[in-house]
């Protein structure tokens, strides 16, 4: 079986959120005082989140697990059950590709255990290199330790480093200039995400989104760069090559900056996600204003067949597209961080 839909897609990539608790509170995700958490029993516990995988990588067709929250860090068991999922063998017998996530916070102390169990990449978000943005975006004064965290992942073995960026305007434009040198001194993968209508109530407005040519035209101010030709695929970013730099203080050997214009450039049409929230609902779309629980299948006695079912007759019907752009657009009746980026 397979996570089909009618318009031609066929999901093989989960986005699993482990929890909808984040010790960061993003002003694009959450507002200040954050949100009504889940309660505790009403997430999936361990072993019921190693079953859902067992029945999406053994059943139907996923082939890349990638853990999100919330904060995943927050959750006690990652560690096991990104063990448990490097136990599990696709149809052509390999474990599922394994990546997180995260803002940074804690994961320098975290990574050689993350490591051990079997991940294999990271994506860590990081909106701004001034302490004082950061600290405004995220309402929390934490860039020094979001630094120590990539210090420590490029120590590792893990690769390729995704950084992702969300600029907004009047808040973090500045940013986007010394992110890409940040990134390209360190070869880390800079990847610019236009905001989403995905955080607290109304708060999105499209003008005051920074768009993928806008982010381009700032670049261009200070760097050489190529489209990358390759097909995109199933991949969010459009990228770009940045040719390496020679001048003192800005040298760098060149790399990639990728663009995720998620709003301007939709890639509805490749789509290849399906995600499950922490609560066990699957979501066949960012958007979706439905979701099918399998929480209820697990906790009534269900078989691997029922929820092996039932997951796919939510994935018959995934929408085409989340048509932010078109004026009977409704947002998802759920925020980023209870959905799981
Ligand atoms: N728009 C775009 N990206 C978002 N993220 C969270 N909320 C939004 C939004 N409203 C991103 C974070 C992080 C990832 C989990 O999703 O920056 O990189
Ligand atoms: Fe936390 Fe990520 Fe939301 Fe920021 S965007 S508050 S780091 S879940």
């Amino acid at each position: 079986m397979q996570l089909g839909d009618r318009h031609g897609r066929v999901a093989t990539d989960l986005r699993v959120s482990l929890t909808d608790r984040c010790n960061l509170r993003c002003t694009y995700c959450m507002p200040a005082d954050g949100l009504p958490w889940l309660p505790s029993e009403e997430a999936l516990t361990d072993a019921e989140v190693v079953r859902v995988l067992t029945v999406a990588v053994e059943r139907l067709g996923i082939t890349k697990l990638r853990f999100t929250g919330g904060e995943p860090l927050l959750r006690p068991g990652l560690a096991r059950i990104i063990a448990a999922s490097k136990e599990l063998r696709t149809a052509d017998g390999r474990p599922p590709e394994t990546s997180l996530t995260t803002n940074g916070l804690g994961l320098d102390k975290r990574l050689d255990d993350l490591v051990a169990a079997g991940l294999d990449r990271v994506n860590i978000s990081l909106d701004s290199l001034d302490r004082a943005t950061y600290a405004r975006l995220s309402r929390r004064d934490r860039l020094p330790d979001v630094l120590t965290a990539i210090d420590a992942v490029i120590a590792s073995p893990l690769r390729p480093i995704k950084i992702n960026a969300v600029i907004m305007r009047g808040e973090n434009e500045q940013a986007i200039a010394p992110l890409a040198q940040f990134c390209l001194e360190r070869g880390l993968q800079l990847r610019f995400i236009e905001q989403m209508p995905l955080g607290p109530r109304h708060e999105w407005v499209r003008s005051a989104m920074v768009t993928q040519a806008e982010i381009l035209d700032v670049l261009h101010q200070h760097h050489t760069l190529t489209p990358v030709d390759e097909p995109r695929g199933h991949a969010p970013a459009e990228l770009w090559r940045v040719e390496p730099d020679t001048r003192p203080g800005i040298a760098h050997a060149g790399g990639t900056i990728g663009v995720i214009a998620s709003v301007t450039h939709p890639f509805c049409a490749a789509c290849d996600r399906s995600r499950i929230t922490a609560d066990g609902q699957v979501r066949t779309c960012l958007f979706s204003r439905t979701e099918t629980d399998l929480r209820t299948i697990l906790r009534s006695g269900g078989s691997d067949d029922d929820l092996a079912a039932a997951w796919v007759g939510a994935h018959a019907s995934k929408p085409a597209g989340h048509g932010i752009d078109e004026p009977t657009f409704l947002p998802p009746l759920r925020t980023m961080s209870a959905i799981g980026g």
